[in-house]
């Protein structure tokens, strides 16, 4: 299934929501392609890939070159981006019937959807015609929200655009697979009771209980080229908040389209506290043995884009 990533405001974590749910269903049995649909290339450099082969824009002009990169095996795989995608609507616009329809033609043509179980494709920004493209070939939204926004209009926006891509024929099926919080801080006005209220307003619409805290190892991981549960696991950070919400994020993403994970992950835990040598047992010292404190350890930063396995030239060949 096809799942954008969308809300017309910058900076609310679109991005950093298709890395890491990406990475998150990856871990949990299935295999995902994620596309890049914005210029700016921030979910490309989210995985390292600093100076991709090929990107989408090369892709949709050419059959033999939409070639996904390799994140994990053939199970994470990148369309990659840069600011070519720019070019599009100069591209496309033009084109006297079909227009909206470039994406959903080629990934049909190619049978991209069979090879994956779960494409997800970040949007740019605001909208136009290179949006309506990833709508027009998605089954489902999903909408993140800025808690401290603490409003509605995000919500407003993609009933009325999904009420209009109805209306016009352009997208009958097209369904919400989520409306969900992020960047959540402890300054941040909304409660749990706002959120109820909305869901309470908007019933028809599925809206997250797990809200996405603003968490530092989030833009960490980023800037490594990781998803955030590589990053913990790699630097062995436990209890990380960013981790633990986008991993019930990716649970309450799938309970919602009534999917059932297919392998067991979990993130790192807290290691049991370790003893210390127990001290030799003198008539003045029979205290049970103190114990240490657990510690968490946090590695230096180094690049990923080594970690990046690039290309995957057998894409094509596999159908
Ligand atoms: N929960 C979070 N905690 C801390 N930092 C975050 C969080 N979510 C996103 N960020 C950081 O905020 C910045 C913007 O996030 P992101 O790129 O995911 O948003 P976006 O909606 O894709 O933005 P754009 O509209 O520009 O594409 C990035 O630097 C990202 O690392
Ligand atoms: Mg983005």
């Amino acid at each position: 299934m096809i799942i954008s990533l969308t809300n017309q405001k910058g900076g609310v974590s679109k991005t950093s929501t298709t890395a890491n749910l990406g990475a998150g269903l990856e871990r949990m049995g299935f295999k995902v392609l994620l596309i890049d649909w914005d210029e700016q290339g921030n979910l490309t450099r989210h995985f390292g890939v600093t100076d991709p082969d090929f990107t989408i824009i090369e892709g949709l002009l050419d059959d033999e070159k939409f070639v996904p990169y390799s994140i994990k095996e053939d199970r994470l795989m990148l369309m990659a981006s840069d600011p070519k995608l720019s070019q599009f609507d100069k591209l496309f616009m033009d084109q006297i019937v079909g227009g909206h329809l470039v994406l959903k033609n080629k990934l049909e043509d190619l049978k991209v959807k069979e090879k994956f179980d779960f494409i997800l494709i970040d949007c740019a920004p605001g909208q136009g015609l290179r949006n309506m493209n990833a709508y027009v070939a998605s089954d489902f939204l999903l909408v993140p929200i800025e808690a401290h926004s603490f409003s509605k209009v995000g919500l407003e926006q993609v009933v009325s655009l999904i009420q209009e891509l109805v209306k016009n024929k352009a997208n009958e099926n097209l369904n919400v697979a989520g409306i969900f919080f992020t960047r959540h801080n402890s300054k941040t006005v909304i409660s749990r009771s706002y959120i109820d209220s909305m869901a309470e307003e908007y019933s028809d619409l599925p809206i997250y209980n797990t809200v996405i805290r603003e968490n530092v190892n989030i833009k960490e991981a980023s800037e490594v080229g990781k998803s955030i549960f590589d990053y913990v696991d790699e630097y062995e950070i436990v209890n990380s908040n960013g981790a633990n919400d986008y991993y019930n994020f990716v649970l309450e993403f799938l309970e919602v389209l009534d999917i059932e994970p297919r392998t067991n992950f979990s993130l790192p835990v807290a290691k049991p506290k370790r003893m210390k040598a127990k001290p030799v047992a003198t008539s003045s010292n029979n205290d049970t043995p103190e114990e240490a404190p657990a510690k968490e350890t946090k590695k230096v930063r180094k690049a990923g884009k080594e970690d990046v396995a690039k290309g995957f030239k057998d894409f094509m060949k596999n159908e």
